[in-house]
Parts: structure tokens; sequence; C-alpha cells
């Protein structure tokens, strides 16, 4: 039996009276797109808080490549190879494409002038951010010390995922990644989300737009009601069924464990 890459057992998160997610459950396989959807307030975001350090869960376990974690902010998460992408873009508009993908973790110059001077190795950050890119496919960007603000929402939405998928070394986590970007730009970041994939990193993606998470996704986390109410593949449910479900008017079918799928 395959070990999930991260797996989520029976968390639980309360604010006041409201339960956020209750008994939650979640597993990530190697090499999968698990899309995550359910209606607004079903607790998807709650949960891949809990899985990214942004929330301490009030009970419950994560465990990642089998281990027992317990993240207490995100820059643990990330430390153990957990990036995530927030909807609220992650990305600093005045800085250019490079800063972005090394902030929080610039290269420093070797010797007394990065430890003691804290002086910044841009030539390095530089070509690394630009073999990033162009790993992830997005050459049209020539320029990589654009300032942001001056990118297209879907380049700028690129950016945000390139910086996970070169930092994430375990897990890659979406929310909402396509929400607000056009069709052309939306079916770009489908490709990258594809690319990561095939690079060896397993993605969980949380998307209200069916279509695009029909497209994508190996497997499908339903969220209802706080917890998880099955997982379909777009194989199994078309997406009326799936909606039917997520919003409690079919009953839910037992859950997929594994991805069936086999790609080459
Ligand atoms: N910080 C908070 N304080 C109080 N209640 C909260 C908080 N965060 C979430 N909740 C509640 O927990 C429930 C789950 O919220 P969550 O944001 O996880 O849902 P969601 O599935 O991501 O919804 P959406 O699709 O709208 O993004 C909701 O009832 C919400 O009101
Ligand atoms: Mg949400």
């Amino acid at each position: 039996m395959t070990t999930p890459v991260l797996e989520a057992r029976g968390l639980t998160k309360r604010y006041g009276r409201v339960t956020a997610i209750e008994s939650g459950d979640l597993e990530l396989y190697p090499g999968e797109i698990l899309a995550v959807i359910g209606d607004n307030g079903a607790g998807k975001s709650s949960l891949i808080k809990a899985l990214s350090g942004a929330l301490i869960p009030d009970s419950g376990e994560i465990h990642l490549d089998g281990q027992r974690v317990q993240f207490r902010n995100p820059m643990e998460a990330r430390e153990a190879g957990i990036e995530t992408v927030y909807q609220t873009l992650a990305v600093s508009p005045g800085l250019d494409i490079a800063d972005n993908l090394f902030l929080g973790r610039e290269h420093r110059r070797r010797g007394i002038l990065g430890s003691v001077f804290r002086m910044l190795d841009t030539g390095h950050m530089r070509s690394e951010a630009k073999q990033h890119m162009s790993d992830l496919g997005i050459g049209t960007l020539q320029n990589i010390g654009q300032a942001v603000e001056s990118l297209s929402g879907g380049q700028r939405q690129a950016v945000a995922v390139a910086r996970s998928a070169a930092f994430g070394s375990k897990v890659v986590i979406l929310d909402e990644p396509t929400a607000a970007l056009g069709v052309k730009e939306g079916n770009r970041v489908l490709q990258l989300i594809r690319d990561v994939r095939d690079r060896g990193l397993p993605v969980i993606l949380i998307s209200h737009n069916m279509p695009h998470v029909f497209e994508v996704a190996d497997r499908i986390h339903i969220q209802r009601l706080g917890r998880r109410a099955t997982v379909i593949t777009p194989e199994s449910h078309s997406m009326n069924e799936a909606v039917a479900i997520m919003t409690g008017a079919a009953e839910p079918p037992p859950p997929v464990t594994r991805s069936e799928k086999s790609r080459t």
C-alpha cells in the first residue's frame, strides 16, 4: 500500500459555536492532483490552513510521509516542504519577478558580505529565477527584472505557482488559483499545475471551477458541512453528479481511496 504524502485524520476546528472542520480527513498520494471542492463555508480553506500551518487544529493528526507533524505556523510547514498559494494573491506587486520568487528566502552573498552585511546575491537569484520560470514553460517572460505589477493577472498567478513549485519539496497547495483569471490565463495556470505534478510534486487544488477541476484532477475530494463527504474521480462521476453530492442532493458514494488513473 502506498503511504500518502500528506494525510489528515480526524481534524477538528471550532470557532466558538461554528464548527469549521468536523473530524476532517484528507489523503494526498504521490504524483496526483487532488481537487478539493465544496460549497461556501464547507471548510475547504480551514482544512488547507490546518495543513499549511496557518491554523492550529483543536484535535486530529497530520502526517507527512507517514510521520506525524504539528505545525505551529506557516514557516514550519514550508520548512517541511509544503508550499501554499492563497487566493489573496501571494506576490508583492512592487518587486520584480526574481525578488518575488525568493521573497523570505533570499540568497546571501558568500562570506562576510552575506553573513554579516546581509548582502543579496542578486545575480544568482536572477539566473535561478529564470531557470525556474523556463522550467515551467513561462519562457515568454524575457525580463526577470520586470516588476510584478506590470504583469497580467495570469502571469502574476504564474509567478506565485512557480514560486510554490520551486520551493515546495513535498506538496503544493493552491487555493483558487484560477479564480478571476481569463480563459487563456486560467488554462495557462492549469498547464502549470499539470507540469508541477508531472515533475513529481503532488498538488492540492481548491476550486469552485468545475470544468477546471474535471480537466486536471486525478481525484476529487468533496467537502461538505465541515467534513469529507467522499472522494470521486472525473471518470467515475459527471460534473452534475459532483455538484449534487456537494450540495447534499445526492448520496455520496464510497470514497475512491487511490487514483486508478495510470499515466504514461
Ligand atoms: N476566523 C474565523 N472565525 C470564525 N469563523 C470562521 C473563521 N474562519 C472560518 N470560519 C467559519 O468556518 C466555516 C468554514 O469556513 P471556510 O473558510 O473553511 O470555508 P470554505 O469552504 O473555504 O468556503 P469558501 O468556498 O467560501 O471559501 C464557515 O462557517 C466560516 O464562517
Ligand atoms: Mg475558502
